[in-house]
């Protein structure tokens, strides 16, 4: 087994995380910091966000290397995120990883984090190709066809990606944001929704499949690939989730929900439960305290409308372009309902499906320190002019 280790780096939005891996696959350590100061702002404040990688990027450094048991002259390359993300949340750990690595005498990486999320799971499985891969996180909803090849005389694997579908407006991750927001609940609200949810009925409060796909079908922009790349080419399964965030948004306002809306995040505020958790069972009960049966049936039924969006647009895809598996990854990747039915839905058509652990669906280093093994198996090491590209593609 290869035993190079890999010191990743990320923080291309609010985690600042450092880890070590070795060949690409055991993490001997992946230490995440989260950012609590943006709670309040209902959103990442980019500005603050540069400030406290900067803070925190030593402290977790150390922290990486001492749980990791190795020392610094026992990596054998440094991996950092190049975008997409924050630009300047990118800089501060290039930035970083430039020095560290120059100050080291040891090559640099530079990883997209899309591809991060996807070797989150690969990391940990092997699969067939071709795959289908959902990213969805606060930040993107992407589909990717991703195709393993084995390239050069050892017959080396690489991936490519093809990207066939994508948000038009917001990401899934920020469509919980924003709704959970809307409803009272503290930054990032996604795993608030995916534990109040299982508290409510789905039933109770339907949303029309209208509601949340109408600017996917049709678009412009798809059309205008479909007609440059040829038809049969460039079917494209493009999403959209400010539908549903509005469809929220009307039965607030259609229920005069807001007083009672403004009085639970002021609660919730007094009461230091807008820092915690869900993770956090005692915080979670007292959370509930504040939520009436119709709130948590509308969580629910939110929940139910993007959960199943999401599986039937990602097997229309994988049926589409015959893949051969399906891979979930990214911060949304952690919600228990969409979990739930991607299984199903794969079990029926009896396609191998797999996500991250719940550690390495959100942002974190590990997934980059394993994106980057195959390029330092490639020896293909980042310029000393590395710079942040905060929309860097994949595929
Ligand atoms: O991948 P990630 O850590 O950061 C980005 O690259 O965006 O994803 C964070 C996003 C946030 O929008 C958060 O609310 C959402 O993932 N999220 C969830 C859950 N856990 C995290 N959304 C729904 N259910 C969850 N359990
Ligand atoms: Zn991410």
């Amino acid at each position: 087994m290869a035993s190079e280790l890999i010191l990743g780096i990320e923080t291309s939005c609010d985690e600042t995380s450092v880890a070590v891996v070795r060949g690409g696959r055991e993490v001997l350590s992946n230490v995440v910091a989260s950012q609590l100061v943006h709670s309040n702002y209902g959103g990442v404040v980019p500005e603050l966000a540069s400030r406290e990688h900067l803070r925190a990027i030593l402290p977790v450094l150390r922290e990486a290397a001492q749980r990791a048991g190795v020392s610094y002259a026992d990596l054998d390359a440094i991996a950092v995120t190049e975008g997409p993300g924050l630009a300047g949340a990118l800089l501060v750990g290039i930035t970083f990883a430039k020095a560290f690595a120059f100050g080291l005498g040891k090559p640099l990486i530079a990883v997209n984090h899309l591809e991060g999320h996807i070797h989150a799971v690969l990391m940990e499985a092997d699969f067939s190709s071709p795959l289908l891969a959902l990213v969805v996180s606060g930040g993107h909803t992407h589909l990717y066809l991703a195709t393993r090849t084995a390239q050069g005389a050892g017959a080396r694997t690489t991936w490519s990606y093809r990207n066939v579908g994508k948000t038009l407006d917001d990401a899934a991750g920020e469509a919980y944001d924003k709704v959970a927001k809307l409803l009272g609940l503290p930054y990032p609200g996604g795993p608030w929704m995916d534990a109040l949810a299982a508290h409510g009925d789905p039933k109770a409060v339907p949303f029309r499949s209208a509601q949340i796909k109408s600017k996917a079908t049709g678009n412009r922009a798809s059309k205008l690939s479909r007609e440059a790349a040829g038809w049969q080419d460039a079917v494209r399964f493009d999403l959209s989730f400010s539908g549903i965030k509005t469809a929220v948004r009307r039965h607030v306002e259609l229920n005069a929900m807001q007083p009672e809306i403004t009085a639970r995040a002021a609660a919730l505020r007094a009461a230091g439960l807008a820092t915690a958790r869900p993770s956090d069972e005692a915080a979670l009960a007292a959370t509930l305290d504040h939520f009436d049966r119709h709130t948590l049936d509308l969580i629910a039924g939110f929940q139910a409308s993007v959960a199943g969006y999401l599986t039937r647009t990602v097997f229309a895809a994988a049926e589409h372009f015959g893949a051969r598996a399906v891979l979930v990854s990214g911060g949304v990747a952690a919600n228990r309902e969409l979990r739930r039915r991607i299984t199903a839905e794969a079990a029926l058509r009896g396609l191998p499906v797999a996500f991250p652990s719940i550690a390495l669906s959100t942002d974190n280093a590990a997934m980059i320190a394993a994106a980057a093994w195959l390029k330092f198996l490639a020896r293909d090491f980042a310029p000393d002019t590395l710079e942040p590209t905060p929309q860097l593609r994949l595929g």
